[in-house]
């Protein structure tokens, strides 16, 4: 017997995304990171709350921002408030927010600025507590079960031009250019693979390399372990693979681990940042990028384009929408203009 898909809650994510790239567009450029974050964790957190769902937020704005909305732990979704709590319709559910990844980005008017959302079973994200940073390593299909965190960049991508049947000089990886990865740098300029630096935004340069045609083939280095879970989502819809270590800044963060049970040595495969195969990805582009055009404005209107995923289909969905700006806000709480 075949088995039964239930409703596909991607669907009902990309008009969350959609709504906080909206709201968060207009600050393109203008230099305030703090109103373009508001703005897109307002509309998100309204348009979340209508979806009906009983969900926890595992992955909020939470440990870097302190935010007082989409934090960790926050229960949200049409039914939390539900009165029936034997309804087979509700699904119950983990979820995995980033407003804006790339708020600098957006601020300073530059590509691949994003709104993103994962949501998998209760229970199956990874939550990484206080400890923002983990170490990762990301790629597309071709490179599943080839790679390994513990192995020296110059196996992995040994390995993966193996898999891909090309060579090492063929390929390109993306590291965040950040100091605490200078060692990354200099291990791929050294096998002689191609890198490409990006200032921010390692969930779109993670999902990139599981995507055809951005010419982007595998992700190392440290960043931040909210969009480590949250790439991981998206990697797993795609059929691709990732692993990540956490990565505590100083002393008083390993006490942390230790005190609250974190295995700082565990390598953290993706079933371990993401379980099972029920998991639901959405990013809608803010600026435009490699992956995704960003938000853009024609008299009343404006138009997005977003990813939308499902694991357990496989099914990626490349959307174009066309928003009536006007009309939108006859209804909707969300501020989308001026
Ligand atoms: P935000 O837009 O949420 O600030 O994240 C941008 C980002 O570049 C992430 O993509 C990345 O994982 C993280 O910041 C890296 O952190 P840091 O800037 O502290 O190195």
């Amino acid at each position: 017997m075949s088995e039964q898909l239930e409703r596909n809650l991607a669907l009902d994510l990309v008009r969350v995304t959609e709504g906080a790239a909206l709201a968060a567009a207009r600050w393109m450029g203008r230099g305030n990171k703090n109103s373009a974050d508001e703005a897109a964790v307002n509309a998100m957190r309204l348009l979340l709350g209508q979806i009906n769902i009983d969900g926890t937020v595992v992955i909020g704005e939470g440990e870097k921002d302190d935010a007082p909305m989409l934090y960790n732990g926050e229960r949200i979704g049409r039914a939390v408030q539900s009165t029936a709590p034997n309804d087979k319709s509700i699904q119950f559910v983990d979820i995995a927010v980033d407003p804006i990844d790339g708020t600098r980005l957006l601020s300073l008017g530059l590509p691949n600025a994003l709104s993103v959302i994962a949501i998998a079973d209760r229970g199956a994200m990874f939550a990484p507590g206080h400890l923002v940073y983990m170490d990762k390593i990301a790629v597309g299909p071709a490179g599943r079960g080839v790679i390994h965190i513990d192995a020296s960049v110059a196996e992995n991508l040994r390995a993966l031009a193996r898999a891909k049947n090309r060579e090492v000089s063929d390929l390109i990886a993306v590291i965040l250019d950040r100091p605490r990865n200078a060692q990354y740098v200099e291990a791929v300029r050294a096998c002689g693979a191609r890198l490409k630096l990006v200032t921010d935004g390692d969930v779109a340069a993670g999902v990139a390399t599981a995507l055809e045609g951005t010419g982007v083939d595998i992700l190392f280095g440290i960043g931040g372990s909210p969009e480590g879970v949250i790439t991981a989502a998206a990697i797993k819809c795609l059929g691709g693979d990732m692993q990540c270590k956490l990565w505590p800044r100083d002393d008083s963060e390993r006490a942390y681990a230790r005190q609250v049970g974190y295995d700082l040595n565990k390598t953290l495969v993706l079933d371990d940042l993401v379980a099972g195969d029920n998991v639901f990805f959405s990013a809608t582009g803010i600026t435009d990028g490699e992956m995704l055009r960003g938000v853009h404005y024609s008299g009343n209107g404006a138009t997005t384009e977003s990813f939308v995923m499902r694991s357990r289909s496989g099914t990626i969905r490349r959307i174009a929408s066309s928003h009536r700006l006007e009309k939108l806000m006859r209804f909707s709480q969300v501020q989308y203009g001026n």
